[in-house]
């Protein structure tokens, strides 16, 4: 089964061919084609995602990467042909809100043989929900001419999914042991995840404002960094700890980490940078120790969360998701902490490419969905972009 799975829920837009043999959780998925587009340029100067940029972005990069994907997976040669007027209006309507994406996509369809493609899986939510509803419609759009089903997937469960698919040796998921816990830090996201089986999620712990990398992007525009923060933080407080720069006078915070429940608060600590800079010309040394102090603070709470739950529920299997487990530091403060206290504990990272967002994880979580039955068509119109869709 070939999945076609479409991910355009924050400031990446991306289009994947995943092929599928077997079913869940023992398939294998091997990559046929793989497309990825960031604006976060485009969002540099606002320090976050601005909605209208990134709206207008991805319907103008749907297209070129769905090209780019199918041409990579030899899914498409050149077969001109008229496309039936009824047709043409069909998908003038569902992309009514995105021209753009309607303008390029029917010559395209024009040009191409209908490539063999059984699904499309495509988030859904929760995220930017001006973003999500490009890739939904572009998704209802194709389904219709291909006349196939798709499945609306939830971002997280994709995150989730990411970090246990090993894409380096043998394309599947990895067998783990339940229960499990999912710790998802991503720009929009810090959840704690009991994950009795395959599938099933049970909050156990959020924060109650800001989201772990909403709060590096924030801490990084006060240190005067460009957005997105993650990264830029990561760098500088390498550097702070390579060349053992002093701790700061007066450390930061360390939000609700004695709160004695699993939730998180991270605005707080936002506020205190914001206090302690403000109407300061700092040295790139003076950034590198607060990136490095605030790189602590974050990394200590999840860690003592993420243990707390580990007792709690007698879990084996921890799984850490979301764009901010490409820091280097937590990985390692993870690997090391969980290595000492709990060496028993599988803990699971994704491969540094699958950490941000991207579509493998959508075509993944689309499969998960469908139980090894692909669905008849459903009728598009039930299908809606929810941002603040949820996950257990
Ligand atoms: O999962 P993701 O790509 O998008 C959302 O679903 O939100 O996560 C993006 C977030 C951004 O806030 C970014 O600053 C953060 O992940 N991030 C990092 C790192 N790389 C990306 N945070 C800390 N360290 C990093 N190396
Ligand atoms: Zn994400």
């Amino acid at each position: 089964m070939n999945i076609l799975s479409i991910e355009t829920s924050a400031d990446e837009t991306a289009v994947s061919v995943v092929q599928v043999t077997g079913e869940f959780p023992t398939a294998s998925y091997e990559l046929l084609g793989n497309a990825l587009r960031s604006q976060a340029e485009l969002h540099q100067g606002y320090g976050g995602i601005f909605p209208t940029i990134a709206k207008r972005e991805h319907a103008r990069a749907l297209l070129p990467l769905l090209e780019q994907s199918l041409k990579e997976a030899h899914l498409v040669e050149p077969e001109p042909h008229k496309l039936p007027a009824e047709v043409i209006e069909t998908l003038n309507t569902l992309l009514y809100r995105e021209p753009d994406a309607a303008a390029l996509l029917i010559p395209f369809l024009e040009q191409y043989n209908r490539p063999e493609i059984d699904m499309i899986a495509v988030t859904s939510g929760p995220g930017l929900e001006p973003a999500l509803w490009v890739g939904v419609n572009f998704a209802k759009a194709l389904a219709t001419v291909w006349n196939i089903p798709v499945v609306p997937v939830n971002h997280i469960e994709g995150h989730v999914l990411a970090s246990v698919f090993d894409v380096e040796e043998d394309n599947q998921l990895a067998k783990i042991n339940f229960p499990a816990l999912a710790l998802l830090i991503s720009g929009g996201h810090t959840e704690l995840l009991l994950m009795q089986n395959w599938k099933q999620y049970e909050k156990i712990g959020e924060t109650k404002d800001d989201a772990v990398g909403e709060a590096f992007d924030k801490v990084a525009r006060l240190l005067g960094l460009p957005y997105p923060g993650g990264v830029e933080i990561d760098k500088l407080a390498e550097r702070a700890r390579k060349e053992k720069l002093p701790p700061l006078e007066k450390p930061l915070p360390r939000p609700m980490l004695t709160s004695g429940d699993l939730h998180f608060s991270f605005s707080g600590l936002k506020t205190a940078v914001r206090y302690a800079v403000q109407d300061q010309e700092l040295s790139e040394t003076a950034k590198a120790a607060w990136a490095r102090e605030f790189q602590d603070a974050v990394t200590e709470v999840l860690l003592a969360k993420a243990k707390a739950a580990v007792d709690q529920f007698n879990i084996q299997t921890l799984i850490i998701g979301g764009g901010v487990s490409a820091s280097r530091h937590l990985r390692q403060s993870f690997h090391a902490a969980f290595l000492e206290s709990h060496p028993d504990l599988a803990v699971y990272f994704p491969t540094p490419g699958l950490s941000t967002d991207n579509s493998i994880m959508i075509a993944l979580a689309g499969h998960a969905k469908i139980d090894g039955k692909l669905a008849p068509q459903a009728a598009v119109d039930l299908i809606k972009a929810d941002g603040n869709k949820s996950l257990g």
